[in-house]
């Protein structure tokens, strides 16, 4: 039986987890008490694609098999609600002796159980956030285990909940709780989150910047998932497939999906099957991926990408500011901006290149397109 177990889907796991093995390392080690789980607070940023939330989930697995307790959250309204509501007296019947009605007397309120809503209403959500975490982590400190709070799209936060989030993870830090912090999101609003004064204690947190993959790794997933999935592929077909992934997490799953989608005949998957599929990977990079991180920039920072996407490789940053006409730094106020901004990197001395693949062909393709509506707008 073959079936296809690529997952060209943000947010789930992929078949087979590669490029990450030092960071999921350290993350088991850290929920096994081999590293200093106490105070834990890790920040994962990047472009869309790279792979943050399976990180995150990978940071869920860890913590769960090491038998910790964890809530997954994203950044949606009402995060803190949703913690003081529903997450922690969930965790907290199942965890805790403390019933809740004596939980509510020691508070002059009923319990948040018994009374429902009564308990947050009465309470401003920071002292019964503390209190709940409190009494969680002090429950299940005899086992050695404690509770992990995750964060998905942490961009979208509202500040006052990440600012009151962030007071509780640094109590706990003090009186050494094993409360943990995993938080991921987008690079550029994160660098600005970071900035801001509400969240301060993001600034502590262990920051992991992740970007591309190798390519043994791209070509491990790539021939692994192949194999698990009951097919087999030509060695030549495999090593087109993996140059087109060009380190790309998001692109390993696209690639195999539509490359196994479009092998009809017996036999390998072959240069064909694989041509086929990156042709479909590609149309879908663009809708997904190219499109949204490309629309919020101003037309400067587009007209530096467009000289830069002259190139076919890594663009000469001495290059770029020629044909833009302007002088080095005021192209070099651009570079650190979109640097900072993770839409292009450094790729050695006086070198930027596109940090996700693709993205000079879909400039050049709409900037062509751009061009053929302006003169329909003229002609029209
Ligand atoms: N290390 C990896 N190895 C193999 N596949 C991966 C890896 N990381 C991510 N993927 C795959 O890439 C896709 C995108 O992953 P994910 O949703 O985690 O990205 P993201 O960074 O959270 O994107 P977004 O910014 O849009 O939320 C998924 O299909 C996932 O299975
Ligand atoms: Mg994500």
């Amino acid at each position: 039986m073959s079936r296809n177990l690529f997952r060209p889907s943000f947010g789930t796991y992929p078949h087979l987890m590669v490029g990450r093995d030092q960071l999921i390392d350290e993350f088991e080690d850290t929920f096994d008490g081999i590293l200093d789980p106490a105070g834990l607070t890790i920040l994962v940023s990047g472009q869309r694609g790279m792979g943050k939330t399976v990180l995150l989930d990978s940071i869920r697995r860890a913590a769960d098999t090491a038998g910790w307790l964890v809530i997954t959250e994203s950044s949606s309204n009402g995060l803190l609600a949703r913690l003081t509501r529903d997450h922690l007296p969930r965790l907290l019947q199942l965890h805790s002796d403390t019933s809740p009605t004596r939980l509510g007397s020691a508070n002059g309120t009923i319990g948040p159980l018994a009374g429902g809503a009564s308990w947050t209403e009465r309470y401003p959500a920071e002292s019964t956030l503390r209190s709940q975490i409190t009494e969680l982590t002090d429950a299940l400190q005899p086992s050695g285990r404690g509770l992990v709070i995750t964060v998905d799209e942490v961009q979208s936060a509202d500040i006052e909940d990440l600012r009151k989030l962030g007071e509780i993870i640094q109590y706990g830090r003090r009186e050494e709780r094993l409360l943990g912090f995993a938080a991921a999101g987008l690079s550029t609003p994160i660098e600005e989150l970071l900035d801001h004064p509400g969240a301060t204690f993001l600034r502590r947190a262990e920051h992991h910047p992740i970007g591309r993959v190798g390519r043994t790794d791209v070509r491990a997933a790539l021939a692994g998932t192949v194999a698990d999935s009951g097919y087999e592929i030509d060695v030549h077909a495999l090593d087109v497939a993996a140059d087109a992934v060009d380190g790309y997490p998001f692109m390993i799953q696209l690639v195999g999906y539509h490359s196994l989608k479009a092998h009809k005949t017996p036999g390998p998957v072959t240069i064909a099957d694989v041509t086929a599929g990156i042709a479909a990977a590609r149309r879908r990079l663009g809708r997904h991926v190219h499109t949204p991180a490309l629309r919020p920039l101003s037309n400067v920072d587009r007209t530096y990408l467009l000289a830069m996407a002259q190139d076919d490789g890594p663009s000469r940053t001495g290059k770029i500011a020629e044909r833009m006409d302007v002088t080095p730094q005021y192209a070099g106020e651009y570079r650190r901006r979109l640097i900072r901004d993770g839409i292009i990197e450094a790729a050695g001395h006086g070198l930027v290149r596109f940090t996700i693949p693709y993205t000079a062909e879909h400039l050049r393709q709409h900037a062509a397109h751009d061009a053929l509506d302006g003169l329909a707008d003229e002609n029209g």
